[in-house]
Parts: structure tokens; C-alpha cells; sequence
């Protein structure tokens, strides 16, 4: 269930070269926002990523069928414009424990401390969610993302090995990443 506190939920961050930033929940208004975000991709960030972003139909999608029980995102505005997405999946069952991480930045606002901001974002939401753990799955090749991720205390758990098939038919091992938030003794 959402809460208010989430629906409202509102970040304002100063980056260290002191570009002001944005951090909200995605809203249907943002749609367009959104597809501007994907739109310019390189080819090789494409590479990597499991959906097709460059197709706006498939980014539209995210926005029409926005379910914050599902998948909570959040966006990082300069004025009107999107340059960051990153998302919180949730599941249900068994897994409602976990959540799984992904994100994505516009390329002229990497390397200026906006992702580990975000996820850090990301991190405090699912603490409030009493999550128990956080997940997310980087094609190997990609040390300076896994990098990141372990500076925010995310420890290597697996690498499945030929786990991703890029475009081309080359495979790639994927590095699994856990962040435990709380231990399961702190039920008791
Ligand atoms: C991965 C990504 C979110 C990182 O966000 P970012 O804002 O660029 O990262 P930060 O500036 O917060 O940097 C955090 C740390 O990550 C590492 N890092 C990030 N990008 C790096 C790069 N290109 N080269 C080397 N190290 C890098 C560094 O250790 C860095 O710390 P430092 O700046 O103090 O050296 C961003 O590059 C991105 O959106 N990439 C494309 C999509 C993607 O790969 N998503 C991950 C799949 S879940």
C-alpha cells in the first residue's frame, strides 16, 4: 500500500558541481518527459539494458501502466526535464521481501554523483517498506556500475555465468548484487 508520505514524496538535491535536481515519483504527465529520456540513446548503453528504450512505445508503456505496488519509480527533474529514472521493483509471495533495483541517467549527468543520490533515494524507500534485502542484476562487463553499486554496501552474491545475450549473440555473465536491510532475526 502506498503511503501519502510516498505519494508526496519530494527531494530537492544540489549536485557537487551544484546542478539543483529534482527527486519525485514518476506521474501520467510525465510520459513525454520520460520518452525524451530514452529517446537519444547510445547504442552500446542499449547493449545492456533488457528493454528496447529507444522504441517509445515501449517507455510509454511504464508510464500507462504506472502501479506503484508494483514498480515504484523515481525521477530526477532538471525544470521540466527528466534526466534520471530509477526503479524499485516489488514482488509478491514468497519474494515480497525483496526488491530489485535499476536505473538509468542522461548521459551528460553521469559521473556527477546523481545515481549513488538516487539509489541512496531508493535504499531509504524500501527501508520504509521494511524490505528485508536489495537486488540488482549488471552484465559483468560493466565494473564501473558494479563499482557504484558497492559503494552503496551492495555485496556480490553470484555471477550467473552467459546469463545475457546481447544484441549481436554474444553472451555476458551477470554479476548479482544483494544490500541486506535488516536481518531476519530482528522479527523476534
Ligand atoms: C550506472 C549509473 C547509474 C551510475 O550513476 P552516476 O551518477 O554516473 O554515478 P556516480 O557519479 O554517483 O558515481 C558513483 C561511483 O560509481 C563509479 N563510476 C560510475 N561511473 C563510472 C565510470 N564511467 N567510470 C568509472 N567509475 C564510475 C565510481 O566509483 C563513482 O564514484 P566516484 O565518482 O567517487 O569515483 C549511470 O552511469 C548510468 O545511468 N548508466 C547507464 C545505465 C546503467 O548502466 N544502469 C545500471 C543497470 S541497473
Amino acid at each position: 500500500m502506498m503511503t501519502k508520505q510516498e505519494l508526496t514524496y519530494r527531494q530537492l538535491l544540489t549536485l557537487r558541481d551544484g546542478a539543483r535536481v529534482l527527486l519525485r515519483l514518476l506521474k501520467p504527465d510525465d510520459r513525454q518527459s520520460l520518452i525524451d529520456l530514452y529517446a537519444p540513446i547510445s547504442p552500446e548503453d542499449q547493449r545492456y539494458l533488457r528493454d528496447d528504450v529507444s522504441d517509445p512505445e515501449t517507455v510509454a508503456r511504464w508510464v500507462d501502466d504506472l502501479d506503484y505496488a508494483r514498480v515504484l519509480p523515481l525521477v530526477a527533474l532538471v525544470g521540466e526535464r527528466i534526466v534520471g529514472n530509477a526503479t524499485l521493483h516489488l514482488h509478491r509471495g514468497p519474494a515480497r521481501h525483496r526488491g530489485e533495483v535499476r536505473i538509468f541517467l542522461a548521459k551528460d549527468f553521469r559521473r556527477r554523483g546523481l545515481g549513488t543520490r538516487m539509489l541512496q533515494t531508493l535504499i531509504e524507500l524500501a527501508r520504509r517498506r521494511s524490505l528485508y534485502m536489495l537486488e540488482a542484476q549488471i552484465v559483468s562487463d560493466q565494473s564501473h556500475v558494479i563499482r557504484a553499486f558497492k559503494n552503496l554496501g551492495f555485496e556480490l552474491k553470484c555471477t550467473f555465468d552467459d546469463y545475457f545475450m546481447l544484441p549481436d549473440g554474444d553472451l555476458r555473465d551477470v554479476a548479482h548484487l544483494i544490500l541486506r536491510l535488516r536481518a531476519a532475526e530482528e522479527e523476534f
